[in-house]
């Protein structure tokens, strides 16, 4: 494991195909001098022609969500030998639109980073705190429960290729984000106690990403804070010249 800046693009649910394609036609050229990792997590649909564009360049493509299961009757569900099938390199898991729009626990989490785990799915785990939670001050008390419960029992070896993402509830979409102290200050938080569970080796080496209207005017900012190594940026992802824009680094 080696900590690394990584710009990561979460596309949600927009882009078809074509427009995938011409997204990265436009964004290829301008990463060629990048030496962050640039990744990008299209709709399920645009998954393979992605990969297939992408062949040759050190942008990586990765699906928003996945199964736990490892096959069968479960209509309407992908699964992580698909995914990597279709040529996915990472899964972002537990994403806050998943825990609160689609019902996903702490334990549904676990159970997904297990078969990403065991598929050889490099994940990137997205946990946060509600405003209420934050004014309430249990900002770092509810992190640390989301990481005790979503990542409980994994060694520091079947953890190698995790990537931590924070994302405030209250910073998603809404054009709010935390300032860059604040998401410092919780950044250190989160990796202090991690440090207490897998080793401060570990916690060292382990990349943080902040998430939450991260655009390319506050970007560096976040990014020049020592424990934010990266970014996961939705809406300001669709458009390759902004994107673009912001993993030039
Ligand atoms: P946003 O989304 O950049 O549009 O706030 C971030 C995310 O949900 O990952």
């Amino acid at each position: 494991m080696t900590r690394k800046t990584i710009i990561a693009g979460n596309w949600k649910m927009h882009k078809t195909i074509r427009e995938t394609i011409d997204f990265l036609e436009e964004l290829l050229p301008k990463v060629k001098k990048s030496t962050c990792e640039v990744r990008i997590a299209p709709p399920f649909t645009a998954l393979s022609v992605a990969a297939n564009a992408i062949k040759g360049s050190h942008v990586q493509i990765g699906a928003q969500n996945m199964s736990e299961a490892e096959e069968g009757a479960f209509t309407g569900e992908v699964s992580s030998r698909m995914l990597k099938d279709a040529g996915a390199q990472f899964v972002i898991l537990g994403h806050s639109e998943r825990r609160a729009l689609f019902g996903e626990t702490d334990e549904l989490i676990h159970a997904k980073l297990q078969r990403a785990f065991q598929e050889g799915l490099p994940p990137i785990l997205c946990i946060g705190e509600t405003e209420q939670q934050r004014e309430s001050n249990q900002s770092v008390q509810v992190l640390t429960t989301q990481i005790d419960k979503c990542l409980k029992e994994f060694s520091r070896e079947q953890l190698e290729t995790l990537v931590i993402a924070y994302e405030p509830v209250w910073a998603i979409g809404t054009g709010k984000t935390a300032t860059p102290e604040m998401a410092q200050e919780t950044h250190q938080a989160i990796r202090a106690h991690i440090a207490k569970i897998w080793g401060g080796d570990f916690a060292d080496q382990l990349s943080l990403l902040y998430g939450g209207s991260v655009k390319p005017d506050n970007i560096d900012a976040l990014l020049n804070q020592p424990d934010i190594d990266g970014a996961l940026i939705g809406g300001a992802s669709l458009d390759a010249a902004t994107f673009g824009q912001m993993v030039q680094r």
